[in-house]
């Protein structure tokens, strides 16, 4: 369903965001919230204790540094660019995309008040601004910058529901604002204008054909990191090389692959004999049906890509939930949403089958 968007003015809402504002202002925890793309877990990007609280509650790796939220460009440039301007290479994405599921690199001065702990050791600072009015009422009350991670206990599916992140982190957070479900349902794109020519880091909400599209001539060639790095590489993005958006079910991830041959693929994987005794479940996306496999434990995350990207998390968990022990998926093209989809699904799968 669509997410229900609160509006802040119902004097519910306020008093929930009144509170949670106090808590950020007044305590070192950190609170959940909702925003387009998936929950956050947000401090005060300015204190160390706060951030450090973070890693703590869903136990990240701390070398793995977080995204910073503002609410307004007036924001960002009184709390973080201390009055500095915002790098021209990034003006035409941030007039298409912000507020939106778009995260940009801005540089890090020595003299910025960022805690380091949210930046370890990169020379820039991630930037975002949320499309969501809890998230932006939430920053914009308190004041405060929010270094946010994905509210999701380290290496499980990121968050799209507040239950999502009450399974997670009940007992070790203080609070959670529920914002019903994210309609983006992927992580932000991470994108890095600061290097020539700029890098996609992250594929995300906002696709790599509409920064081509939107971004103005540097973003034309913009170059696409890479997927996956081992841990002791030098990776752009620290987050690549850890184990993420795994349910306890083993995934296993079908595509890209023709309409016509992942059916069979499927089908083949199953009577193979290497799932004798174990429970299964199949995702599908586009093709595939409650019919494919009779016998399966089958939700289908949707028809299309904008679904199946809106859906994903849910689903991995719901398999947990249903206790399967392997998932089977049905991949999508690696193109509009498609390639933060499989993004994500490369990561999550401990076996890939192309046919
Ligand atoms: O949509 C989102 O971006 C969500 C919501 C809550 O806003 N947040 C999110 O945060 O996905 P997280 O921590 O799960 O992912 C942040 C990603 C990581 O891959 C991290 O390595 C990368 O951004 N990152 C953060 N700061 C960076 C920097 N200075 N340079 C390169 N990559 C950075
Ligand atoms: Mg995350």
């Amino acid at each position: 369903p669509r997410a229900r968007q609160p509006s802040i003015s119902d004097s519910e809402t306020l008093e929930a965001l009144k509170h949670a504002s106090h808590v950020l202002q007044t305590t070192h925890e950190p609170v959940a919230f909702p925003t387009e793309t998936v929950y956050g877990l947000g401090a005060s990007a300015l204190s160390t204790e706060s951030v450090k609280s973070i890693y703590a509650a869903k136990n990240r790796p701390a070398d793995n540094p977080l995204i910073v939220h503002v609410s307004s460009l007036d924001q960002l440039k009184r709390k973080i660019l201390k009055g500095r301007e915002i790098p021209d290479v990034y003006t035409p994405l941030i007039e298409k995309f912000w507020p939106g599921p778009l995260t940009i690199l801005l540089p890090l001065d020595s003299d910025s008040d960022v805690s380091p702990a949210c930046t370890v050791g990169q020379p820039t600072v991630a930037v975002r601004m949320p499309d969501h009015p809890v998230a932006r009422s939430l920053i914009a009350l308190s004041d405060l910058p929010l270094a946010a991670p994905s509210a999701n206990a380290s290496t499980r599916p990121s968050p799209t529901t507040a239950d999502h992140v009450y399974h997670d982190l009940q007992g070790r957070i203080p609070l959670i604002l529920d914002g019903g479900a994210c309609h983006v349902g992927v992580e932000s794109t991470v994108v890095d204008g600061l290097s020539d020519p700029p890098m996609l880091l992250r594929p995300g909400g906002v696709s790599l054909e509409q920064i081509r599209e939107h971004g103005g001539e540097k973003w034309k060639n913009v170059l696409v990191g890479r997927a996956n790095a081992k841990t002791d590489e030098a990776v752009r993005t620290p987050g690549m090389k850890y184990k993420h958006y795994s349910p306890t079910g083993k995934v296993v991830l079908f595509g890209p692959v023709s309409d016509k041959s992942v059916e069979q693929a499927v089908k083949e994987y199953v009577t193979s004999g290497e799932l004798e005794g174990k429970k299964i479940g199949l995702l599908t996306s586009l093709t595939l049906s409650n019919d494919t496999l009779p016998d399966v434990h089958t939700l289908s995350m949707g028809t299309t890509p904008a679904l199946v990207s809106r859906n994903l998390f849910a689903g991995l968990r719901d398999m947990d939930i249903a206790e399967v022990e392997v998932i089977l998926v049905e991949g999508i093209r690696e193109e509009d949403e498609g390639l933060a989809v499989m993004n994500r699904l490369r990561k999550a799968a401990s076996e890939e089958i192309t046919v």
